[in-house]
């Protein structure tokens, strides 16, 4: 990928991924995403925040190369996972010059994770400011997002917050800057569901502390550069309001079909009574699209049947992962089928420790769902449309 410029002296030299398909060997990246690393000159001193994935090393390299670009005096570290870390003892080796600044947390984990000297860093405590001349470098210390060390740099004088993964998306392009404002939206609120979610808390923390800051472009390290920053912050702080919507997720697998009717059955019941409702047969999804409606559904439904004495292991799968993810729904139904016993509604019960959700009644039919199981699940529908209707929802 060629330099590109966000302004005079301030350039991004990262590398475009077009082609990963799968990030921590557990999310998908359907658009494949980006490793943005700037590079910022000032009067007195050079900067890059943040490197790139090691398999893209060569490619931050090329356009430092190609750039020109013979001394750089610091590297900032805004996180140490290696998507953003991975490259700096290479940039340190070609760059001995270089500084790398971060926070202590941070410096502590690039130390056990890529076995950098202590002598090469220079720690920075939460506001502290670094001269580049006629530039200044504010690092914010902005934990949790995505592991506790996570920082942010602001830069003072362009009013830019290079925000590493906060605000980020896995969205492969070759556009600097936001184009197309839905099709980032709808990247940045998988990459929110899939990384960002189980961290509201702390998200709310920061953009609080953010309001003390006049933020012209966000920059994050992930997908395009907001030149319009309250696009982003406006997404993420709705998505970590407590405003869920009248939407229920229904995520099932079904292995002699008598699952499916009763899904099938109750998706009809719920759309009857004015609830929109998003199937998901959990053999064959991508979990980043359940990721994503976790963010604003008010009910997950599991469908499962019952595999020896517990629930099918992907429906094990889609509530370990609800539990990670910790979206904010407010009820959980549990229906399904059995043989000849088992506990599979109390196996998935003690999987969901983390969610802050109301169990509602479950429906487990034994062997093909009869008259008395689609009763149930009519009464199930109902107990979720006054739970919507009481959440003001409907
Ligand atoms: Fe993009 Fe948490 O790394």
């Amino acid at each position: 990928m060629a330099v590109r410029k966000l302004k005079d002296g301030i350039y991004s030299v990262g590398a475009i991924d077009w082609n990963r398909r799968l990030f921590d060997e557990l999310i998908p990246l359907p658009q494949g995403t980006t490793y943005n690393a700037y590079l910022i000159k000032g009067s007195e001193k050079i900067a890059l925040i943040d490197t790139v994935d090691p398999t893209m090393e060569h490619e931050l390299l090329r356009n430092l190369r190609e750039f020109k670009v013979e001394r750089i005096d610091y590297v900032i570290s805004n996180h140490a996972e290696q998507d953003h870390s991975g490259s700096i003892p290479k940039i340190l080796e070609v760059y001995p010059q270089a500084t790398l600044v971060t926070n202590e947390k941070c410096k502590s984990m690039l130390m056990d994770l890529l076995l950098i000297p202590e002598g090469k860093f220079k720690v920075v405590n939460d506001k502290e400011t670094l001269s580049l001349g006629d530039r200044t470098l504010e690092f914010i210390l902005t934990p949790w997002v995505h592991w506790p060390e996570t920082m942010s740099t602001y830069l003072r004088e362009d009013k830019i917050l290079f925000s590493c993964d906060f605000f980020g998306s896995h969205y492969a392009s070759s556009e600097l800057f936001v184009e197309d404002e839905a099709k980032v939206l709808e990247d940045a609120k998988r990459y929110y569901a899939e990384i960002m979610m189980p961290f509201m808390v702390q998200i709310n923390r920061n953009l609080e502390k953010l309001k003390d800051y006049q933020i012209n472009m966000i920059a994050p390290s992930h997908g395009p550069v907001y030149n319009k920053p309250e696009l982003i912050v406006d997404a993420y702080k709705e998505w970590i309001s407590d405003k869920v919507k009248n939407e229920v997720v229904i995520a099932y697998v079904s292995m002699h079909g008598s699952t499916k009717k009763m899904v099938d059955y109750l998706f009809d019941a719920l759309v009857d009574r004015g609830i929109k409702v998003t199937p998901y047969k959990l053999t064959e999804i991508d979990i980043g699209e359940l990721a994503i409606s976790l963010v604003d559904a008010a009910t997950l439904v599991l469908g499962t049947p019952t595999v020896l004495v517990g629930p099918h292991p992907d429906a094990v799968y889609a509530a370990v992962l609800a539990n990670a993810l910790k979206p904010r729904i407010k009820n959980i139904g549990i229906i399904g089928s059995f043989g000849w016993g088992g506990k599979a509604i109390e196996t998935i019960k003690g999987l969901v420790p983390n969610l802050k959700a109301e169990i509602l009644t479950p429906v487990l039919a034994r062997g093909h769902p009869k008259e008395e199981d689609y009763k149930a699940i009519d009464k199930l529908a109902d107990e979720i449309l006054k739970k919507h209707k009481d959440l003001n929802l409907i």
